[in-house]
């Protein structure tokens, strides 16, 4: 056997890099901008703190019934082995101290099965509080992107825009949810736990993040093909950035500075993208994709799909069904001369 105290360095090793592994699992699962377990605002610490409080006592009840079960195993066996003689159970001390035990622990599982109760509601009627005076945001779910609606009061400033949300920090902002075909799930893991948004129906949150930041969101609810493209990076800006960006928003779409971009502008507007396309200020109305009027300030394209490059854009314009199967846009065979206008006049909307 000479061969034995080789296979234990190795096992060893093994086990070792097993529980690196684990641990680097465990630490990168600690931090991050999709990561239920670092909460990014009140609602989610508030949640967190219920999760962590019911994770502690629950394992150190398993832990002590395995012990428990274990002991009883053991004392058991001894006893069977030691002791052959027949076991006559009669009422005595021992039998009635043992149902006193079983008493108390069956009620201790229900006192703290109600503290639990009680706990839990505490958290879900903190979530559904109202705010006094908060931004309203609509969140339309589409297959398979996202409308943003910015509300305000006066009708005429509302502000359309997709596939990203933009809020304040430190004040909660009232989220309506709704769906234009199937349910959709929207979730920020950082801010805030999932809610459907479901056709012909408005639900409703409030977010309410630290301090300003990039976090992601994803549709939580199976609802088609690309389902798993559907993201939306949620950005958290300081009020003053916050107030100038939607001010910024608000303005009509920037006129093409150079020839190529208003020659861009014609083909968006003549071409079939303005059909389904809109953009604030200029003769696109289309409702059936995402508002364009900012898709040059915006991080990412398709929902969350790619980052919002020059060659990304040109790839998505030309063939969108390779990238995202099933997605309503249509392929555009446009010439190579025109696909270059056309992306130098996207880039100018932001
Ligand atoms: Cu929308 Cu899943």
């Amino acid at each position: 056997m000479a061969r034995g105290p080789r296979c234990v360095e190795h096992a060893r090793r093994a086990s070792r890099r097993v529980a690196s592994g684990i641990l680097a699992v465990a630490v990168a699962g600690c931090a991050g901008s999709q990561n239920v377990l670092d909460p990014a605002g009140p609602p989610n610490r508030s949640v967190n703190h219920l999760f962590w409080a019911m994770l502690i006592v629950s394992s150190i009840i398993w832990v002590a019934v395995v012990v428990a079960a274990l002991w009883a195993l053991i004392s058991r066996r001894r006893r069977t082995r030691e002791d052959l003689e027949p076991v006559v159970i009669v009422p005595n001390e021992r039998h009635r101290r043992e149902v006193g035990i079983v008493t108390g622990l069956v009620g201790a599982t229900v006192v703290i099965l109600l503290l639990f109760l009680v706990y839990d509601f505490t958290v879900g009627r903190a979530l559904a509080e109202r705010p006094s005076r908060t931004l309203t945001i609509e969140l339309i779910g589409h297959q398979w992107w996202w409308e943003v609606h910015y509300i305000d009061p006066d009708p005429s400033k509302l502000m359309v825009d997709a596939n990203e949300l933009h809020i304040p920090a430190g004040e909660p902002v009232q989220v309506k949810l709704s769906s234009q075909d199937v349910i959709h799930s929207f979730w920020v893991p950082n801010i805030i736990g999932k809610r459907d948004l479901i056709p012909g129906y408005t639900s409703s949150l409030f977010l309410d993040a630290d301090k300003p930041g990039v976090y992601h969101a994803q549709c939580a609810e199976f609802c088609g093909l690309e389902h798993a493209k559907m993201a939306l990076p949620v950005i958290v800006h300081s009020r003053a950035d916050f107030t100038a960006w939607l001010a910024e928003a608000r303005s009509p779409a920037a006129e093409p500075s150079d020839s190529s971009a208003a020659e861009g502008k014609k083909i968006f507007l003549a071409g079939t993208c303005s059909s389904c396309h809109a953009v604030t200020g200029v003769e696109a109305y289309g409702t059936i994709g995402p508002n364009l009027t900012h898709i040059g300030s915006r991080r990412t394209i398709a929902a969350g799909t790619l980052p919002n490059t020059r060659g990304n854009l040109g790839g998505w314009i030309v063939d969108p069904q390779s990238i995202k199967p099933g997605a309503r846009m249509p392929s555009n065979q446009l010439a190579g001369k025109d696909l270059r206008n056309l992306i130098d006049y996207l880039e100018t909307l932001k």
